[in-house]
């Protein structure tokens, strides 16, 4: 069994019997005995917990860590789990008094959530309990990823106060980064694929659970629709994306961003400033909004001279309110200057992932990193099946990864997205409940810089 990664100076590791002596110093501390049920008042008392502590991992209920720092022993932290076929499953902590203040908790925590996710892939989310006079509590749980869900009420003896629950989906796992002046889940959600099947409510169910899951941003496009559309499938009514989302998540939860994006030509010819002004208004009826979070200029060809024209007209569509904030799309780096000249650029998307490396992209992901702009990779998983599907990709190093860690090569391919960098958001697309729980399970897939090294 694999143990969370150390975070920053500390180490997590199973209790050991040799422990007992540093848990009776830790236990008599007024503080630890007010918040917590640990109740260990001499070493039979520390041996009887810690034998607690191994039926835990031993009947699966709890799997609990002694928590070290500079050697000497700083807390505790455990994974409840007494249903083993439950959806969510509890954190819960303490840190010993002389370690208090530097952050224990938080980093333990913050170690404990992605093992957990990556340990049982059926979990869709943890929870983390505190009584609500205990606001050091509500700040660990807060600057963990653990939103604050619900008020609890008393539950005496036990409980003689409220309790906060604060939870943290699955889609909080790979962590979350600016898309210009947001902050969003790094792995969100591409509904391109949504149209393929004519099955609405099967798209309503993807939509749905990946919010559920946590996903707090989706990509879209009026073009996504079919019959016809990017994917040129399908027969009968049309079905666009957009209007999918729509009716799936509307009215939309607060944090949820929904991009979207708007071609920059009309065939051959750029595109005028009517027609973009005609297919962002195409777009904020679909989703029915009066504002679109985030539009991307997208190039039809990467090798379009300038983007100017067609992003100053977008520009001012966002002086009047019809769009919040921008991005460029299939761009080479020069168009980011282009654009940045003219108005911020909050994202640029483009084609990326394990066999799409093209230099000049490359060149604008670590260009996108250093001036604090969102990289939005499409075609992560797809490759180089690009619109025609992942089916048809292999790669020896993805697989090899992939037996290695028992996980899927899409799973691998969209780990490796992640590690491209702290400011690359994912948008994974698929019709398929089974697909996007195994895209979200690959948040929580840590692959070493030596496995990085061989893809
Ligand atoms: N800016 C642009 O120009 C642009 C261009 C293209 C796409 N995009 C956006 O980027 C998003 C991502 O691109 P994409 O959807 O084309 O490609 P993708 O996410 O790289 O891959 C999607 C393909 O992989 C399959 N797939 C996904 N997860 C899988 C899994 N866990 N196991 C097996 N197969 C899996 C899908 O089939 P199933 O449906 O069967 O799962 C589909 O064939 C799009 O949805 C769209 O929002 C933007």
């Amino acid at each position: 069994m694999t143990f969370p990664d150390a975070p920053d100076g500390l180490t997590l590791r199973p209790w050991h019997d040799d422990d007992a002596p540093g848990l009776l110093a830790a236990a008599t501390d007024d503080e630890l005995r007010r918040w917590t049920s640990l109740r260990v008042d001499d070493l039979p008392g520390a041996h009887r917990w810690l034998a607690e502590q191994h039926r835990g991992w031993a009947d699966g209920t709890r799997y609990s860590f002694a928590v070290h720092e500079n050697g000497s022993l700083a807390g505790h932290v455990v994974l409840k789990r007494p249903d083993p076929h439950a959806r969510a499953a509890e954190i819960g902590y303490w840190t010993a008094a002389h370690a208090r203040g530097r952050g224990v908790a938080r980093r333990a925590v913050q170690a404990v959530t992605p093992w957990a996710f990556a340990r049982f892939p059926d979990l869709d989310r943890l929870e983390l309990l505190h009584q609500v006079d205990n606001p050091a509590s509500c700040r660990v749980a807060v600057t963990s990823g653990y939103a604050l869900q619900r008020t609890l009420a008393p539950w005496p003896p036990t409980y003689p106060g409220e309790g906060h629950v604060h939870t943290c989906p699955r889609a909080a796992a790979a962590g979350t980064a600016r898309l210009g002046d947001r902050t969003v889940r790094r792995l969100g959600f591409g509904s391109m694929r949504l149209t393929a099947n004519p099955d609405r409510d099967l798209a309503v169910r993807v939509l749905r659970r990946a919010v559920d899951l946590g996903v707090d941003h989706i990509d879209t496009a009026a073009f996504y629709v079919s019959p016809g559309g990017t994917l040129g499938v399908g027969t009968g009514e049309k079905r666009y994306a957009a209007e999918l989302i729509r009716a799936a998540l509307s009215p939309y939860p607060r944090d949820l961003v929904i991009a979207t994006k708007v071609v920059a030509a009309a065939g051959d010819r750029p595109a005028t400033a009517a027609e973009l002004r005609a297919r962002v208004e195409h777009n904020l009826r679909l989703l029915g909004v009066d504002t679109l979070d985030v539009v991307n200029l997208r190039l039809k060809r990467r090798d379009t001279a300038s983007l100017g024209e067609q992003f100053a007209a977008l520009a001012q569509l966002r002086e009047e309110g019809l769009i919040r904030q921008l991005g460029i799309s299939n761009v080479r780096p020069h168009h980011l200057d282009e654009a940045q000249a003219i108005a911020p650029v909050a994202c640029v998307q483009n084609e990326y992932g394990v066999d799409l490396r093209d230099p000049a992209t490359t060149t604008l992901l670590h260009e996108c990193e250093r001036r604090g702009i969102a990289f939005v990779p499409y075609f992560s998983v797809a490759g180089t099946g690009r619109e025609a599907g992942a089916a048809q990709q292999t790669h020896q190093a993805v697989s090899a990864l992939a037996a290695a860690h028992g996980v899927t090569g899409h799973q691998v391919r969209l780990a490796w997205t992640l590690r491209q960098g702290p400011h690359v958001l994912a948008i994974p697309g698929t019709g398929s409940v089974e697909h996007l729980e195994q895209n979200l399970a690959a948040g929580s897939l840590r692959l070493s810089a030596a496995e990085l090294a061989t893809v």
